[in-house]
């Protein structure tokens, strides 16, 4: 009978490698071990079994762990707060720091990242500063990786200049706190900026983060701007990275091919020495959104004699292709040869570029039919594309069809009303015209629907022209935990604590 302190060591140590390994099979069988051998109520045993489901994304089975503990530590809340958050729940996450404060612990330097993630997700912009006031009562600021989530929190909530205050006070940023900003700035679509900035980086930062190098050239894509992606492209190529890091060279078959310059972008493939599906998605479509589906087809072969399996991502570049130049064979045979030929389910955008080929061909029926086949229920999207191919073939039948599906799942988009309107006029049928056109002020229906965000004591509301708020201020119960947050005598509290 081995010393029960040694049999929690070792379950301990191997729960631990598990979860490091993601290996959920052996884990669940230590986790067995533990209950048969009574081991728990034991915190490290049950954090590292938390860090073990939470890694192997087993969400409601981290949280069963977490809350049957009865002695938390900070780790293990820092743990679920980091699970929280890479699953997109952020008010959970948020209510967290209730319980949290009140078993007496202190958030750190790991707690704050998270807590930020969430506020940003959320745009609450008073809760991530309350956090910043707080991080710099603990101290925390230093650490990079704080810095950079407040930057990360105060871009995605719009607030630029804070976010660039916070960046030009870090006397030593790594790359993480210049990726955060550059990142950020590309996603606000202050291009300029992100590539002025990434020029900067160039001369400060000796260990440069090539990270960054693809939302750069997305920006240089966005904007149009080849004379900057030509540079970034020709640093790349200077320090060797181009060629072997396969998303810098993804990034720079895009830009290139938005930019309009095809034999660049298929430069650029054509020297990978690696190349990954996204690659293959990316130059296909960049010859498809240029209208050569042929030559999109040929890549689309080469491919796969390469021995690569296409996923639904490269089966939907092919199909844009198809339709981008109206190939309906092609395309019907590479539809079928989703299910046929690789065993997958057609995606709902797969199911878009479809209607869309069929319908822009004239055969607005077997796009129709199509639909009416589908195993997934079909989205606003599918109708929407049927309803814009009758319009094209002033089809008005099945555009009334689409409309009326339309009209149930986004009554308050104009685009549609208008779009049957317009297959009416066309058709001639004026009383139908007229209907619509009362149908539309009846319910309201501007073309453009007005909306005002106004912020009431810190909630923002969103109104909708001469109607009561649509939606429910979000974040009520947040405030709550926040005031009691900038309580000067909690904090205080902490500090002496
Ligand atoms: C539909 O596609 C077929 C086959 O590619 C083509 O012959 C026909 O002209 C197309 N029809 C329209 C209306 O584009
Ligand atoms: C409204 O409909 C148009 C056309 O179908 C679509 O492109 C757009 O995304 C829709 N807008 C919203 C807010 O759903």
């Amino acid at each position: 009978m081995p010393h029960p302190q040694s049999t929690t060591a070792r379950l301990s140590s191997i729960i631990r490698r598990c979860a490091g390994a993601s290996a959920l099979r052996p884990g669940e069988q230590a986790h067995s071990r533990v209950i048969v051998l009574g081991l728990v109520p034991h915190s490290t045993l049950e954090t590292d079994l938390l860090l073990l489901y939470a890694r192997c994304s087993r969400f409601p089975l981290a949280r069963l762990v977490f809350d049957k503990m009865t002695h938390r530590p900070l780790h293990a809340w820092n743990i679920i707060l980091s699970a929280y958050t890479q699953v997109s729940l952020f008010h959970p996450a948020l209510s967290c720091l209730h319980s949290l404060l009140d078993s007496g612990l202190r958030p750190d330097h790991f707690t704050l990242p998270s807590l930020l993630k969430a506020s940003a997700g959320l745009g609450l912009r008073l809760t991530g500063a309350a956090l910043h006031a707080w991080a710099v009562r603990l101290a925390l600021v230093p650490h990079l990786f704080v810095s950079a989530s407040l930057i990360d929190m105060y871009l995605k909530c719009g607030y630029l200049l804070d976010a660039r205050e916070l960046f030009d006070e870090i006397p030593e940023r790594d790359r993480v706190v210049w990726n955060a900003m550059i990142t950020g700035l590309v996603r606000a679509g202050l291009f300029g900026e992100a590539l002025g900035l990434f020029r900067m980086s160039q001369w400060e930062s000796f260990d440069m983060d090539w990270m960054s190098v693809p939302s750069v050239l997305s920006a240089c894509s966005s904007s149009g701007d080849l004379r900057r992606g030509k540079e970034v492209h020709g640093r790349a190529i200077r320090c060797l990275v181009c060629h072997s890091d396969v998303a810098i060279g993804n990034s720079l078959i895009e830009m290139y091919s938005k930019c309009g310059f095809l034999d660049a972008s298929f430069e650029v493939f054509a020297r990978m020495s690696y190349r990954n599906l996204v690659t293959w998605s990316v130059v296909i479509s960049s010859y498809g959104i240029h209208g050569f589906g042929k030559e999109a087809l040929m890549l689309f072969e080469e491919m796969r004699t390469t021995g690569l399996e296409p996923n639904s991502i490269v089966f939907t570049s092919v199909l844009l292709s198809c339709s981008h130049a109206g190939l309906v064979n092609d395309g019907r045979a590479v539809f079928e040869s989703i299910t046929q030929g690789y065993g997958l389910v057609p995606s709902i955008e797969h199911y878009a570029c479809m209607v869309d080929l069929l319908g822009r061909n004239g055969s607005i029926e077997e796009a129709l039919e199509l639909i009416q086949t589908m195993r997934i229920e079909p989205t606003a999207s599918i109708w929407g594309a049927l309803l814009a191919a009758s319009s094209l073939q002033g089809n008005v039948e099945v555009g009334e069809l689409a409309a009326t599906k339309l009209f149930a799942m986004e009554p308050r988009n104009s685009s549609n009303y208008v779009a049957l309107c317009r297959i009416y006029e066309r058709a001639r049928n004026w009383d139908a015209v007229a209907e619509m056109r009362r149908k539309m002020r009846e319910l309201g229906v501007a073309k453009i629907p007005g909306c005002s965000w106004i912020e009431v004591k810190g909630k923002t509301l969103c109104f909708y022209q001469a109607e009561a708020s649509l939606s429910k201020p979000v974040s009520s119960k947040m405030l709550q935990v926040l005031s009691g947050l900038l309580n000067q005598s909690q904090l205080e509290s902490f500090d002496k604590g």
